[in-house]
């Protein structure tokens, strides 16, 4: 079966607790089980992290052999050259994604590191923004 990641960055462990206005009340892991449910033809697998280098190391490991990797870098989107480095050195096209539209947000977040290293960027639609993205990558 062909796989593809999801990868969550720094504070988004927190999502459903952290800032609710912002990135609503539902827990990752319950709406990663719903995604799970929508997409059975591919095996979907999710990974989270606050630090940096092991966000690169997990790109390093599957970054050849899955179909795609959905990518929510969180702040290091904006800050991140060696992620945005580490996504021009793989293979597997990766999407980046954000849940809330960060050019409704601060300047700071108007800029991205990784973006142009990326298929496409999808940014503002909440969880649902997860699910565009793996419909981006399998077409
Ligand atoms: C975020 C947007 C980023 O600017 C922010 O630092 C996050 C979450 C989002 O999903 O909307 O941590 O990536």
């Amino acid at each position: 079966m062909k796989k593809i990641l999801v990868i969550n960055g720094p504070n988004l462990n927190l999502i459903g607790i952290r800032e609710p206005k912002v990135y609503g009340r539902l827990k990752f892991e319950e709406y990663f089980n719903e995604l799970k449910s929508k997409f059975q033809d591919f095996e979907l697998e999710f990974y989270q992290s606050n630090v940096e280098g092991e966000l690169i190391d997990k790109l390093h490991q599957v970054g050849f052999d899955y179909e795609g990797i959905v990518f929510n870098a969180g702040a290091y989107a904006h800050t991140s050259v060696a992620i945005g480095d580490a996504i021009a050195a793989i293979e597997s096209p990766v999407i980046e994604v954000h849940i809330s539209n960060v050019y409704a947000r601060e300047e700071y977040r108007h800029v991205s590191m990784m973006a142009k290293n990326c298929k496409g960027v999808i940014s503002g639609f909440g969880l649902n923004s997860y699910e565009l993205a793996i419909r981006a990558i399998i077409g």
